[in-house]
């Protein structure tokens, strides 16, 4: 059976000021109305044949938000693991994996995170479908994604032999740079990894214990050593900030052999920043290409997101601006630099 596990755990800075540390992007209804991104990604299971409850790893300050947007949604008996601190998707994975091999040894986890949007359900369904052969057979499958343009902020793939529904990964590089990526984007031989992944929790397991020993040592104890309440298992607050913190991208998936590629094109996104949004939103709702939200009045005006929570905005003769206001903060951003919204709140934080 699969045990789908919903990663997060993320803060995301990069669309602040509507993401905030306390509620942060996932807990949004950024994309859907009537839903927020955890609630999308719980949703999307709906299609996936042999699913058990989600298993959800998030930190601790986000029990209650995660606990109540799952009973919104009528997933009642979610199981969630808190993390005393953020040591990355390496550790939060083995926490999940631990969790789902207690409950049956051969269980495989289907591992989504919070924080992206999936046009096609059905898609990603039957890609899902075509995994399960390769990782009933041990191995590592990521879903990938053929890519667009040169990112820097995802994960590639080499694609190798062609096997039954996917094809053997012959590297896997975590965020090149932009020259590299231009490479591959221009080989044409390469896939975006979107952050799905597929595997036994036993395999993944098996990989920790050859790649990174150290992060399933702490993690083993610091599950050992859990308590549970109610819906919530919290593993040793002292132990896991021993952690190492490191992604399963750099730890595992760029060492493995035994990783596998599924292709798909189900309309995915990762929403990072508010560029992303911006294109997800332009796409579906585009006037003079503007993606808007609220209360928003607009005279020549073209290709920009303007975000409006609490008052009226207006906007004349600007062109690639992200304009968000909320009640206690705007943001003003050329659109093509928005990732660097971060660095406003990295200040902001250093200052207090
Ligand atoms: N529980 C938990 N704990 N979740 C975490 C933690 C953590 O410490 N850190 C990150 N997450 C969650 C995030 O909330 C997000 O849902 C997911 O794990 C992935 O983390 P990101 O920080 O968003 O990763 P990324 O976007 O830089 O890179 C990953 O995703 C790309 C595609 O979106 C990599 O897998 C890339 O290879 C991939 O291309
Ligand atoms: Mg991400």
């Amino acid at each position: 059976m699969i045990f789908p596990v919903i990663l997060s755990g993320g803060s995301g800075s990069r669309l602040w000021p509507v993401s905030r540390e306390h509620y942060p992007k996932q807990f949004l209804n950024l994309h859907k109305e009537d839903r927020s991104l955890l609630q999308e990604a719980a949703h999307r299971l709906n299609n996936v044949e042999d699913t058990g409850t989600p298993i959800v790893v998030c930190n601790e300050e986000h029990r209650f938000l995660v606990a109540e947007q799952m009973h919104q949604i009528g997933q009642q008996n979610t199981q969630i693991i808190l993390e005393p601190c953020g040591r990355n998707t390496a550790p939060a994975l083995a926490l999940a994996a631990l969790a789902a091999r207690s409950v049956s040894a051969d269980a495989e986890l289907l591992v989504m995170p919070a924080d992206h949007v999936i046009k096609n359900e059905t898609a990603f369904a039957q890609a899902v479908t075509k995994g399960r052969a390769l990782a009933a057979g041990g191995k590592l499958v990521t879903f990938g994604i053929t890519p667009s343009s040169p990112q820097t902020g995802y994960g590639y793939i080499r694609r190798g032999n062609s096997l039954d529904e996917g094809y053997a990964v012959e590297a896997f590089v975590e965020k090149p740079d932009l020259a590299r990526a231009k490479q591959y984007l221009e080989s044409g031989e390469y896939l975006w990894n979107s952050g799905i992944f597929l595997f036994k929790a036993s395999d993944y397991l098996a990989a920790l214990s050859q790649f990174a020993p150290d992060i399933l040592e702490v993690c083993e104890r610091a599950f050992e050593a859990r308590s549970e309440d109610l819906d919530f298992l919290r593993v040793d607050q002292e132990i896991f900030t021993q952690c190492r913190s490191e992604s399963i991208d750099y730890a595992v998936m760029e060492q493995t052999k035994d990783a596998a590629v599924v292709p798909m094109d189900p309309g995915w996104s990762d929403i990072g920043a508010w560029d992303a949004l911006y294109a997800l939103k332009a796409d579906e709702d585009t006037e003079n290409g503007n993606a808007v939200h609220g209360d928003v009045m607009l005279h020549n005006t073209h290709d920009s997101l303007i975000h409006s929570e609490s008052r009226l905005v207006a906007a004349v003769g600007v062109s690639n601006l992200v304009i968000v206001e909320t009640d206690d903060a705007v943001l003003v951003a050329d659109r093509h630099q928005a990732q660097d919204t971060k660095l406003i709140v990295n200040a902001l934080k250093a200052a207090g």
